[in-house]
């Protein structure tokens, strides 16, 4: 076992000899269920800057010049005694599919003249570390050089290199540059000091250690810190790519994985559909460049050790928005697209896109288990289009589990309750697999749920948490904190969903990721800016749930514990690690009082090895991390001994406290 949090020795230790009232009993030998593996996962779609503008490194935003304002984010650089005009072309552009590029026109060369990128609210840019610059160009008019500028936000040029000898022919230029110094809203300029003309297209700037090897197999250009923190919630599963953006605002804007795999010069980019969704966050310059495409997620997937989970557009657009439909006689294209998805992710290299995938440089398999039909889909315009996609796949690929939907939260959408119960009804029928539920929901609501399950029918189909989150103030509002109090109310709920473990296989929290200066959604579970990151308080529950998993729920009975005002004052779940050889406990007392509660063991022995507690808590339930203090929440780690398998614990107030208690085999 590798504990991540360090031993703090301010820890008192807590177990005492065992006398109090209030007293758990725990049977090892009675196992209720086996846990999923895959059971605490992670959900990346691109709101917030997470992929263009975050995840997904590149600096330059709007590089290929095929934003529909073709100039946005470029300006025009003319120094001293300079002249000269720039223009958006298309004709007989390098790449055809993307054909606007930029014309750079210098008549008088003075000091340099040119054009400079702001990067996506700025460019992060580190001291020493090596960018990789890359470009299409082509000199129309004869040879010209020019040379590639990083500036600070105070003025100073901190990197530099020449490009020269550009001809009257597309190439590609590249070159390596390293600054002297870090900034974090750096620019990027491409001068000229030669008369002539100089076209430019696909301008691109990378962090050199964006580069992630898998086995030798580069994942391309991704930003480290960010996947570093994905890497830390060692996540059971990955569901990308949305959320909303699998849907499209409209069904031309929907997400077509087909369209994000392969020569990146040739991936169209398409408006995000966060960019006009709130009118309060607008976001006009954000677009899916598709950099980060359905090769790299399942890299990424792979990487992360986690069971890729694809969720894929079945013929509607987001029912919060158009809610368009394709009519059910011409969904064969879509239902296709989810048949080749299978076939890439799975196929031998000798089909169609197995072969596809072996080119871009994976001829193993994916090993994809399952995938979402739909996002956030509901009415019976659904559940046609639903069982359409069921019959096919299953017929071609009867392995495959295939989640369906219920809607988004039953709170917001029209009538949710009411149709929430329609398609649970209609699904249930269908003998639906996995039924995906999202819930965005304030923290009282989430403490009283954490018996949701315990009511449900356990033999129907399973339950995935597709989306869920705490909101402090009301949904999608822009005031809601990442606070203490409201990743308490979550850690209860996951208890819950622990505790029904036979029934619930799957959760993840969402958003994943906000930038600071860009994000449309909050809470989220990491915030980022163009250098740095931190985990919410929310992010140490999930981490602490996914490094706690263990493999068997136990079964545990609580005795005499008060419950003042029918309030829960403990959350607790329990089960076996087999491997380690230990009973994890999981616990939120969720009162500011401290429990006192007498643990007792049955039918097992301690090993005689220390028990260690991990635990989160905070000065105050509002207390949140941030930049300047990204660990003001967060686990700390304790040993001790006990004597015999009953032993008393204090629960300290408004805690989550995971136990780990090594017991004989
Ligand atoms: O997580 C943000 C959005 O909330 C998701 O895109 C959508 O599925 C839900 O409505």
């Amino acid at each position: 076992m590798s504990w991540l949090y360090l031993l703090d020795s301010f820890i008192l230790l807590m177990a005492v000899p065992a006398h109090a009232e209030p007293r758990v009993d725990i049977d090892i030998s009675s196992v209720k269920a086996q846990i999923n593996p895959a059971m605490w996962g992670t959900f990346l779609e691109d709101i917030n800057f997470a992929a263009d503008g975050g995840l997904y490194a590149e600096l330059v935003k709007n590089r290929s010049f095929e934003f529909p304002n073709a100039t946005a984010g470029w300006t025009k650089v003319q120094k001293q005694r300079a002249r000269g005009v720039i223009s958006i072309r298309d004709t007989d552009p390098f790449e055809p599919k993307n054909p606007h590029y930029m014309r750079i026109e210098v008549s008088l060369a003075g000091e340099g003249f040119g054009i400079a990128n702001e990067g996506f609210r700025g460019m992060g840019i580190r001291e020493g570390q090596k960018y990789w610059f890359s470009v299409y160009a082509r000199a129309p008019m004869g040879s010209i050089s020019f040379r590639v500028e990083i500036v600070s936000q105070d003025g100073r040029v901190i990197a530099q290199a020449k490009v020269s000898g550009v001809d009257s022919q597309w190439k590609n230029y590249t070159c390596t540059i390293v600054p002297t110094q870090t900034c974090p809203k750096a620019k990027l300029n491409l001068l000229t000091t030669e008369k002539g003309l100089l076209d430019v297209d696909m301008v691109s700037l990378f962090p050199s250690d964006g580069t992630l090897s898998f086995e030798g197999r580069p994942i391309p250009r991704l930003r480290q810190d960010l996947v570093q923190m994905l890497a830390e919630l060692k996540p059971g599963f990955f569901r990308f790519p949305g959320g909303c953006i699998v849907e499209g605002r409209d069904l031309d804007n929907r997400y077509q994985w087909k369209n994000t795999i392969g020569d990146i010069n040739k991936r169209k980019l398409i408006i995000s559909r966060w960019n006009n969704e709130f009118a309060h966050r607008y976001t006009p310059d954000y677009y899916q460049s598709f950099g980060l495409g359905f090769y790299e997620y399942f890299l990424l997937s792979e990487k992360l050790n986690a069971e890729p989970m694809p969720i894929i557009n079945c013929g509607m657009a987001c029912q919060f928005n158009t809610g368009q439909l394709v009519p059910m006689d011409e969904l064969g294209p879509y239902v296709q697209d989810a048949l080749d998805l299978i076939e890439f992710a799975n196929g031998s290299v000798d089909s169609k896109w197995g072969k596809i995938r072996a080119e871009l440089g994976h001829p193993e398999p994916f090993n994809l288990k399952m995938l979402g039909i739909g996002n956030e889909q509901w009415g019976p315009q659904y559940i046609g289009r639903y069982k359409v996609f069921v019959k096919a796949i299953k017929e071609k690929y009867p392995d495959i589990k295939l989640i369906a939907a219920t809607g988004s939260d039953p709170a917001i959408f029209p009538n949710g309750y009411k149709e929430v119960e329609y398609l649970w009804s209609e699904l249930r029928k269908l003998n639906a697999e996995i039924v995906d539920e999202h819930f965005y929901r304030p923290p009282e609501w989430f403490f009283e749920n954490a018996y949701r399950y315990d009511d449900y029918d356990h033999n129907g189909p399973k339950i995935f948490i597709g989306e869920f989150a705490t909101q402090s103030k009301g949904i999608a509002r822009p005031d809601n904190r990442n606070n203490w109090y409201c990743s308490l109310a979550e850690a209860a709920f996951m208890i819950g969903l622990e505790r029904n473990a036979d029934l619930v296989i799957m959760a993840c929290y969402a958003p994943l990721f906000a930038h600071i200066d860009a994000w449309q959604w909050t809470p989220d579970l990491i915030w980022f800016d163009n250098l740095k990151t931190y985990g919410t308080p929310n992010y140490y529950v999930q981490q602490l749930f996914s490094l706690n998993r263990g493999d068997k729920l136990l079964d545990v009975q609580t005795r005499q514990i008060p419950e003042p005002e029918g309030k829960k004052p403990l959350y607790m779940s329990a089960c076996l690690d087999q491997k380690a050889s230990e009973v994890i406990i999981k616990a939120v007392n969720s009162t500011g009082k401290n429990q006192l509660v007498t643990i007792n063991l049955k039918s097992t022995q301690l090993s005689g090895k220390d028990v260690v507690a991990i635990v989160l808590s905070a000065d105050s339930i509002t207390a949140e991390n941030s930049f300047e203090q990204p660990k003001k929440v967060y686990p700390k780690q304790v040993q001790f001994s006990v004597a015999d398998e009953s032993f008393e614990y204090n629960f300290e107030p408004y805690s989550l406290t995971v136990l780990r208690i090594p017991v004989s085999r």
